[in-house]
């Protein structure tokens, strides 16, 4: 076995540096290959037993661990012009990786994360996005090439996505508008990823859902990235886990989520409306520089979307008119149901996926100037 792949070594080394070591809960490690969970690892105890588990669980996950000195080199010194964007967590930095820095390992663009440890949610993030990404693969998740532990320094190492984040590219000022389709493409894109996570043995909720943690390869293809928030769900007969700190990211954290901590696959759902309702409207959950009752987006366009006289006014204008109609009304509807205050009528993943699959190839697009087309009362 490789070296640098993770191996029964350099998971003591990831426990060695951070001075604190984990154990896994005996009875709920049936076979060796099942997939360990967040909740399998406590952050409190040590044993040589648990140490081998976790290197087991992890070893068929194909990350290479790398060192900081070839993660530097990779990254012309983490340098400034390679910096790609500034998250909550730290720096993100452009870099190169080939076969010459380990054997087999494909010659491509990489980004490289690397997180802050000021605060104590670095390395939980970091253990995360390993313990997550790290077996969890997907044409719509991100992919993590390898990560890098040394002393206080944690990195990780994913796939280059060439257009960067969908908020970069909906609400940069001078970026171009994207197409109908396109967005059409990107819904669909992330409603597969977040499926995905919701329907493996052991879901996970993905708990930060927003347009900044949905990256865009050249050809428009969404990712999700960033599973340090991801917990994993409620098991058996349990509707939703109880959470004492409430994380996440204003204007999308579920309304039942925030007033009693329930966290549930219903609220991915629910931060999923908000991203469609961004997506439509071509405007940001939350912002100040709005007119008073417009500054949050939901329960400004949450009656409208239900009105179909209203709603293709608060389509986004930027598109000019340029958008099926059909679309954005079945669109509209869905986005309705996902923000559905109660949980229970909010549908599931598969339900949004099967739906916005549904609309991909709706044509009737009006060409030219936008001119207001009412919908008559009937007219579902
Ligand atoms: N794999 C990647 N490929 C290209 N750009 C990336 C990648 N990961 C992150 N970025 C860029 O770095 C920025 C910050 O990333 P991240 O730390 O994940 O953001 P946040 O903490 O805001 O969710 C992103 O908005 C994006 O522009
Ligand atoms: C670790 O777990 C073992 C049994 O699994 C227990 O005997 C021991 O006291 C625990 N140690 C700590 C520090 O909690
Ligand atoms: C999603 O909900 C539909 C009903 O709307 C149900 O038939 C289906 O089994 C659900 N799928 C999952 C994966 O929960």
């Amino acid at each position: 076995m490789s070296s640098k792949k993770i191996t029964w070594k350099s998971i003591v080394l990831i426990l060695g540096c951070y001075k604190t070591t984990y154990s896994l809960e005996e009875s709920k490690k049936q076979g060796s290959f099942q997939r360990l969970s967040l909740s399998d690892i406590s952050i409190s105890n040590s044993s040589i037993q648990a140490i081998e588990d976790l290197s087991v669980s992890l070893a068929g996950s194909k990350l290479y661990m790398f060192n900081l000195e070839e993660l530097r080199e990779a990254t012309h010194s983490f340098s400034w012009s390679n910096l790609l964007g500034e998250g909550g967590f730290g720096p993100v930095y452009k870099g190169f990786v080939d076969d010459k820095l380990r054997h087999g390992l494909k010659a491509q663009p990489v980004a490289v994360k690397r997180l802050n440890l000021d605060g104590s949610q670095g390395h939980r993030e970091w253990l995360a996005e390993i313990i997550f990404l790290g077996q969890l693969r997907h044409p719509h998740l991100v992919k993590l090439i390898g990560y890098c532990c040394e002393e206080e320094q944690r990195l990780l190492v994913y796939e280059y996505m060439a257009r960067g984040s969908l908020e970069n590219q909906l609400f940069r000022r001078y970026s171009a508008t994207l197409p109908w389709s396109t967005r059409m493409k990107i819904a669909l894109g992330a409603a597969k990823g977040l499926a995905f996570l919701h329907e493996v043995d052991k879901p996970v909720i993905y708990r930060d859902f927003k347009t900044s943690n949905i990256l865009l390869d050249s050809d428009y293809t969404a990712k999700l990235s960033d599973l340090g928030l991801a917990k994993d769900g409620p098991e058996g007969e349990e509707t939703h886990v109880t959470t004492t700190c409430i994380m996440g990211t204003k204007g999308y954290a579920a309304p039942e989520y925030i007033m009693s901590g329930h966290l549930s696959t219903k609220s991915d759902v629910y931060s999923y409306g908000v991203v469609l309702l961004e997506l439509l409207t071509g405007k940001r959950v939350v912002d100040k520089n709005r007119p008073n009752k417009e500054k949050h987006l939901v329960e400004w366009a949450r009656p409208i979307l239900r009105d179909q006289r209203k709603v293709l006014n608060i389509i986004d204008s930027r598109l000019e008119g340029q958008f099926s109609i059909k679309g954005a009304l079945k669109v509209a509807a869905l986005t309705y149901k996902c923000l559905s205050h109660n949980p229970t009528p909010r549908p599931n993943m598969s339900d949004v996926v099967k739906i916005l699959e549904s609309l991909q190839d709706f044509d009737d697009v009006i060409i030219g100037p936008f001119v207001y087309v009412a919908v008559s009362e009937n007219g579902q």
